[in-house]
Parts: structure tokens; C-alpha cells; sequence
């Protein structure tokens, strides 16, 4: 359109998973949405698509361009962690999944890469415990909470382990200075 290229999607009525479980309060269901979803999105394989090794690679070497000690220290953890072709979403979090009639649906494919399921499970953990709540939200405290509570639920859920993810975690974290510098 207009000389650029984009894609149409179809739009989702209905109220976002993060919307639904601060009004309902009900986070084990949301654990629910979120991983049965979730394992549906993982049963696929792609290939032509960047590996989330490439996502990582480029913001590691954005946040730590002016310490090379600590920059080679990640890329080596990242080396490490295994390859894959598991249809990865890599940004899995409530507000980017919509309920419609009890039915969940996800949008927001910016991320999308290939790569081992237990890093798009890491980075859906990241997102949803270890993002910021700015110090002026009220309740903040109940919110950090919640959102512990949520990762938790994930995880037991989707049959992870904190430990399997862990390695995958440091390496997202580290990478998360050169996604979102101001964060
Ligand atoms: N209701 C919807 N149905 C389908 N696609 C949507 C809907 N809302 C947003 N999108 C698409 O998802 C992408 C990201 O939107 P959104 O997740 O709202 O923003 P952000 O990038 O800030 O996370 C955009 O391409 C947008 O067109
Ligand atoms: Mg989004």
C-alpha cells in the first residue's frame, strides 16, 4: 500500500488475557490459557524464519558494545545453548493473547523465530516476572506478586522446570539491555 509492503491481519475481538485476569483476578485460569496455547503454538517447526540466536546476538552485542570482557562472556553462554526449528513466538505474554468466547488467540508475531521451545518458554517467563512496574503504580507491590505467582503457574503448567529454563533466562536478560535500552 501507498509503496509499502505490510500484512493484513484479521482483527480479534475481545478483551486481552492481561485485561481478563486483572479484572477476574483469576490467575491459575490465565496460567491455563497461557500454556495450553502455548503448546499448541510449539507443536510446529519452521526454518525460514530467523533463529532466535540471530534476536539475541544483536542486542548483546548493542548492551554490552563498550564492555567486550562481559560481551564475549554472553555470546559464549548463548553458543551454548541449543539450536532448533520449534516455531517460537518470542513475545508470549498475557497482553499479547486474546480471549473470545473462552477461545484464547494469539497476535503480535513481531519476534517470531525458530530455535529450542524452552527458549520461547524462558523468554515468556522473562516477560511476565521480570519486566518493571514503575515505582509510582499503585499496588505495586501486589502486581510483582502476581505476576510471580503467574510465572509459576506457567511453568508448572507447561511441564518446566525454573532450572532447565535458567540458562536461557541469563542470556535473555543480559540480551533485554540492547532490546529495550530505557527499560
Ligand atoms: N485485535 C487485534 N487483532 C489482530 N491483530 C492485532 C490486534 N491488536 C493488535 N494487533 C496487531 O498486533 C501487532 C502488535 O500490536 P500490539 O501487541 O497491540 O502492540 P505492541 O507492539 O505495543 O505490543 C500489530 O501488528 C497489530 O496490528
Ligand atoms: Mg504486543
Amino acid at each position: 500500500m501507498e509503496e509499502r509492503i505490510g500484512i493484513i491481519y484479521d482483527k480479534i475481538e475481545g478483551e486481552s488475557l492481561l485485561d481478563w485476569v486483572m479484572r477476574t483476578g483469576d490467575v491459575q485460569s490465565c496460567a491455563v490459557y497461557m500454556a495450553n496455547l502455548h503448546k499448541e503454538i510449539l507443536q510446529n517447526n519452521i526454518s525460514n524464519v530467523p533463529s532466535y540466536k540471530e534476536f539475541l546476538k544483536y542486542n548483546i552485542v548493542k548492551a554490552l558494545s563498550g564492555n567486550p570482557n562481559k560481551q564475549k562472556e554472553a555470546l559464549d553462554m548463548l553458543d551454548k545453548l541449543k539450536d532448533g526449528n520449534t516455531l517460537c513466538h518470542g513475545d508470549f505474554h498475557p497482553g499479547n493473547i486474546f480471549i473470545s468466547d473462552g477461545q484464547a488467540m494469539v497476535i503480535d508475531f513481531m519476534n517470531v523465530c525458530h530455535g529450542d521451545f524452552l527458549y520461547d518458554i524462558a523468554r515468556t517467563v522473562f516477560l511476565v516476572e521480570y519486566t518493571p512496574v514503575p515505582a509510582e503504580v499503585k499496588e505495586r507491590e501486589m502486581l510483582l506478586q502476581l505476576k510471580k505467582t503467574l510465572a509459576d503457574l506457567y511453568l508448572i503448567e507447561m511441564n518446566v522446570t525454573r532450572e532447565v529454563v535458567q540458562d536461557y533466562l541469563l542470556v535473555i536478560i543480559m540480551a533485554r539491555a540492547g532490546e529495550c535500552p530505557n527499560e
